[in-house]
């Protein structure tokens, strides 16, 4: 069997991210158990906030298409993101939002979200570790349609969670990671 194809998207943008730290973190996890990743920044993925006149006007922006293809051509995807005010950011949401509006030939609007499993990781300075966002971002996916893997990682108090080699510091962090790297795995071979 060819190797399964990983899309790791981090869900900020910012210099210094904790989130995109993760995923880096992640990356190395699927790595390891042998998995093709990539890693993308949805930086490179520019979209207005949706608005259905400019869609009517403009159409669906090509960014979003690029990114639906993105998806599409891996077997699972992992969002790392933070926690906004107990959500997911607009640059997640705005980008799932558009996802949602292309329509390749031969294809259902949407259709990206349902053939393919995805797994949720992200990272907080809190003590929660983000994970109320990744409640909600569960609810928008499965509105979406989308298999969603119960095993997540939510890493509390995650600018002291690594050591001087960068590894997470904690067993049960370790644990977390590891299980859902091993979840997403297996589902993503089960649906291929
Ligand atoms: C608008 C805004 C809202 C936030 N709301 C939450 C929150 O609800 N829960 C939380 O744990 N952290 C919250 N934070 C703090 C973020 O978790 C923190 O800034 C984190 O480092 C952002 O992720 P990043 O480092 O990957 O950019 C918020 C930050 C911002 C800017």
């Amino acid at each position: 069997m060819s190797a399964i194809k990983i899309l790791i998207i981090p869900g900020s943008l910012r210099t210094g991210s904790l989130n995109a730290r993760l995923a880096g973190v992640i990356a190395r996890e699927f790595a390891k158990a042998d998995a093709d990743v990539t890693r993308i920044s949805l930086g490179d993925y520019p979209l207005p906030i949706y608005d259905g006149d400019f869609e009517a006007k403009s159409g669906v922006p090509a960014n979003a298409v690029n990114l639906k293809r993105m998806i599409g051509s891996h077997h699972g995807v992992v969002f790392v993101t933070p926690e906004y005010n107990s959500s997911l950011p607009a640059l997640v949401k705005n980008a799932v939002d558009w996802v949602t509006r292309v329509e390749d030939r031969g294809e259902t609007q949407g259709q990206v979200f349902r053939e393919r499993a995805f797994a949720l990781a992200s990272a907080s300075e809190g003590k929660l570790g983000g994970a109320r966002g990744l409640a909600a971002f569960r609810l928008i996916l499965s509105g979406c349609r989308a298999l969603v893997i119960p095993n997540q990682l939510a890493l509390s108090f995650a600018d002291q969670a690594y050591d001087d080699a960068d590894h997470l510091k904690n067993p049960g962090d370790v644990a977390l990671l590891q299980a859902m790297v091993k979840q997403l795995i297996d589902v993503a071979q089960h649906m291929m």
